[in-house]
């Protein structure tokens, strides 16, 4: 297993940067390169470095980084370059194509955990030395622009920012819009069965939503103004949240950095406030999402919904409710951990996308956030569904949470020899 999972990375591996999954996702992707990188640390160092270097070769002057980089041409994937048009923006990089959307913020995080598994090694903190404050700056370009009423809590203004694609959680939003019929040829169907992607109506909306921000060029507060899709999302806040407090901890380390600590000191009390404060259903026993434009809690419990545990956000009590409504809903006889929707809700689809099965990402967040709080015994469960599921059926991109359907032998879902899975299943074995 751990062979096959190097050699996946190997060969994903593009002279610089690693491609999530050949031909379906045949570019650099924001936070696949940050979690690829972690995999790597545990036996090329060179690599983890390079591929963290090369995608913030590709941060825009103002500090933003997009969530994929278009490195070579490719007739796989739509949308392309051309589609995206980043150029527009006055401030996009122009040595590097790329989307004018950002993905969940984890880079910070995953510096501090490459020099962990370093061993605290002198070589990469000198090498975390001539990155960070890029982070740093990505960090203050998010809290200057994409803080609406400054809050402390970011909005994305497009599903494709929050990771989890086609999550029900949207569902709402969409019956808001009605874009026009775009016509189009759908590259990701030609190597993924179409019943665990997104349709070609949500497709529709995706692609309006990008048309919609290149109308402004790219412009934050125009695109705050305009957009239809404007959320505060728990996923996306606890990737900044944790990373604020790596980037704390590092400068520490480095020292000499007063300025920035305290501003990022600053930045975090007040996020993991309203975090708190605007995020926690008691009712749910979870966090939940909030949509600006339509200024509403949206009332629903995904594998989001407990990312804050990685993070460090919620008190001991409302861990001891999230873990309660994690093993209640999400833990079945019949069900792997972690669903990436509530398997009790209608909308639960264990084949599609985000709107079911489980993920390797979110279970290694979980794995972690667990342990933080103490809870050994569920995090154990988490790592050993993980690895048990990987060792069944390979490294897809993500999986059925039901266990009786892996006696009927079905294969893991989307792309298969999938990065992330490879990279972080290094990271758990070897924890
Ligand atoms: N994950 C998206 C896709 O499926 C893009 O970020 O194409």
């Amino acid at each position: 297993m751990k062979n096959k999972a190097k050699q996946i990375l190997n060969d994903n591996w593009r002279d610089g940067y690693t491609v999530p999954c050949k031909d379906l996702y045949p570019f650099q992707w924001l936070w696949d390169s940050g979690l690829i990188a972690i995999g790597y640390a545990h036996y090329d160092m060179s690599k983890a470095k390079k591929e963290l270097e090369t995608l913030l070769n590709a941060q825009w002057k103002n500090g933003f980084i997009p969530h994929m980089i278009f490195h070579k041409k490719s007739e796989t994937y739509f949308p392309g370059p051309n589609f995206h048009s980043a150029i527009l923006h006055p401030n996009s990089n122009k040595d590097y194509p790329s989307t004018g959307l950002t993905q969940p913020p984890i880079l910070g995080f995953v510096l501090e955990k490459i020099y962990q598994i370093a061993n605290n090694n002198e070589g990469v903190l000198n090498f975390i030395k001539t990155v960070i404050d890029k982070v740093y700056l990505n960090h203050q370009y998010l809290y200057e622009n994409r803080d609406l009423n400054n809050e402390g809590l970011l909005y994305i203004y497009h599903n494709w920012e929050s990771g989890t694609d086609n999550s029900p959680a949207w569902d709402a939003i969409w019956e808001t819009m009605n874009p026009t019929e775009y016509s189009f040829e759908r590259r990701d169907t030609t190597h993924v069965n179409p019943e665990q992607r997104p349709t070609k109506r949500e497709y529709d909306h995706y692609l309006y939503m990008i048309d919609l921000a290149k109308s402004v060029n790219y412009n934050d507060a125009k695109i705050a103004e305009i957009s239809p899709f404007l959320v505060q999302d728990p996923l996306y806040n606890s990737m900044l949240i944790k990373s604020n407090n790596s980037l704390i901890k590092l400068y520490e380390l480095i020292g000499g950095n007063s300025t920035k600590v305290e501003q990022l000191k600053k930045w975090q009390e007040k996020s993991i406030t309203s975090f708190n404060n605007k995020l926690f259903n008691k009712e749910l026993g979870a966090y939940i999402y909030y949509d600006l434009r339509n200024d509403k809690p949206i009332n629903v419990i995904s594998s989001s919904s407990f990312a804050p545990l990685y993070a460090g956000i919620p008190a001991k009590k409302q861990a001891a409710q999230l873990v309660n409504t994690l093993t209640t809903k999400f833990g079945g006889e019949d069900l792997y951990l972690c669903a990436s929707f509530d398997p009790t809700s209608e909308k639960f689809d264990p084949k599609k996308y985000w709107r079911g099965p489980v993920w390797i990402n979110l279970n290694w967040l979980l794995y972690y956030g667990l342990q933080d709080y103490g809870y050994h015994d569920l995090a154990q469960k988490i790592k050993s569904d993980t690895i048990e599921i990987l060792e069944k059926v390979g490294f897809y991109e993500y999986f059925d949470p039901r266990k009786s359907e892996y006696n009927k032998n079905i294969k893991g879902y989307g792309g298969s020899d999938f990065s992330w899975s490879a990279s972080l299943f290094l990271d758990l074995i070897n924890n």
